[in-house]
């Protein structure tokens, strides 16, 4: 298949986002726009210079960039702005459903009420579904570097709202933060009923992933591209069918690989691990799905079959009604099958 060909089949492919960080979805045209009717001045003089700056050799390289631009984000209008824009990329993109994390303390923290936040979101969320077709669930995340209180504080915040939370989440810093930090947080979301998933074994090693299954109890695993280090990791992860939100443009962009062509996507569906690809900080990582899908099958080698598989496991891994997710895996095979 050619590369337009390749292009033209993801495009209209029906794609599950489900690890996107909303704050990583904020393009800089947009925080200029936003800091600009807030008042703030950005430390950079205009959109070309800020993106100069978006070069990282790990992941704490690019969080210290991330956190100063959401700084920006104060109004609920901003976070229904930020959360409508990435609906109207999704809808451009053919992905038909999404479930977006969101890292409350980066707001609360400085000020900025939960209840701004949410209600920002969850109205766009509301009305991308009205308008535009698309399912979202939102899923609150943790910051890793904080606190075990400050993720305790985080979770009673959230509890107003809890109908509107799917699931919670665990981001930032992995390095010297393994999952254990926050083993009673889980246990506390779990009791509540929230699903559970972590970032787990991008830069940190696979005892990591081990520890967010075991101790966390997590359903979902993110990135998770160390688990190929532990045979016995990948036996049970297989075994239990635990989905793997691989991020490959990420995975580049911080250097977690050396080249596109390097990434595990591959050797983990011949595994038979429930493999997914997806874009956590596409205004950062010079793509959202599609760019995602398309420069991995060049670089990897990916053809139609693998390509249709990693939709139809979007969907397997993603929260959606059983009904939903049955149609939407219809529809995918339906499309692969129709195509010329
Ligand atoms: N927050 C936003 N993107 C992240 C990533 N790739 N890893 C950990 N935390 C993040
Ligand atoms: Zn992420």
């Amino acid at each position: 298949m050619s590369n337009d060909d390749l292009t033209a089949f993801i495009q209209h492919l029906p794609k599950a986002e489900l690890h996107v960080h909303i704050e990583g979805t904020f393009e800089p045209e947009w925080m200029f726009r936003i800091a600009e009717r807030n008042g703030i001045a950005l430390d950079f003089p205009d959109v070309e210079t800020l993106k100069r700056a978006y070069r990282f050799n790990n992941l704490q390289e690019f969080l210290d960039i991330y956190y100063i631009g959401a700084n920006v984000l104060i109004t609920e209008e901003d976070f229904y702005d930020l959360t409508m824009a990435y609906l109207r990329k999704c809808h451009e993109q053919t992905v038909v459903h999404a479930e977006i994390f969101f890292d409350p303390q980066t707001h609360t923290d400085r000020g900025v009420a939960f209840d701004t936040v949410i209600r920002g979101i969850r109205r766009a969320l509301e009305e991308g579904e009205r308008r535009l077709g698309i399912t979202t669930r939102l899923i609150m995340c943790f910051l890793r570097h904080l606190t075990e209180e400050s993720a305790m504080e985080t979770l009673a915040q959230a509890r107003p709202y809890r109908e509107w939370i799917i699931g919670v989440g665990l981001d930032s810093s992995e390095l010297g933060h393994p999952p254990s930090k926050f083993q009673r947080v889980f246990d506390l979301a779990r009791q509540e009923g929230y699903a559970l998933m972590a970032h787990a074994g991008e830069e940190g090693p696979a005892s990591y992933i081990r520890e967010a299954l075991d101790l966390l109890h997590v359903s979902r695993i993110d990135h998770g591209n160390r688990c190929l280090d532990d045979p016995a990791l990948v036996e049970e992860l297989v075994a239990r069918q635990i989905p793997l939100t691989l991020c490959p443009l990420s995975n580049l962009e911080l250097k977690v690989i050396r080249d596109l062509s390097d990434h595990p996507v591959k050797i983990m569906l011949d595994r038979g691990l429930l493999a997914t690809i997806h874009s956590d900080d596409p205004a950062y990582f010079g793509g959202y799905m599609n760019e995602n899908y398309l420069q991995t099958a060049l670089a990897v080698g990916l053809d139609r079959e693998v390509l249709r598989r990693l939709a139809v496991n979007s969907f397997k891994a993603s929260f959606l009604a059983d009904d939903l997710r049955e149609e939407w895996i219809r529809r995918v095979d339906q499309y692969c099958e129709a195509y010329p």
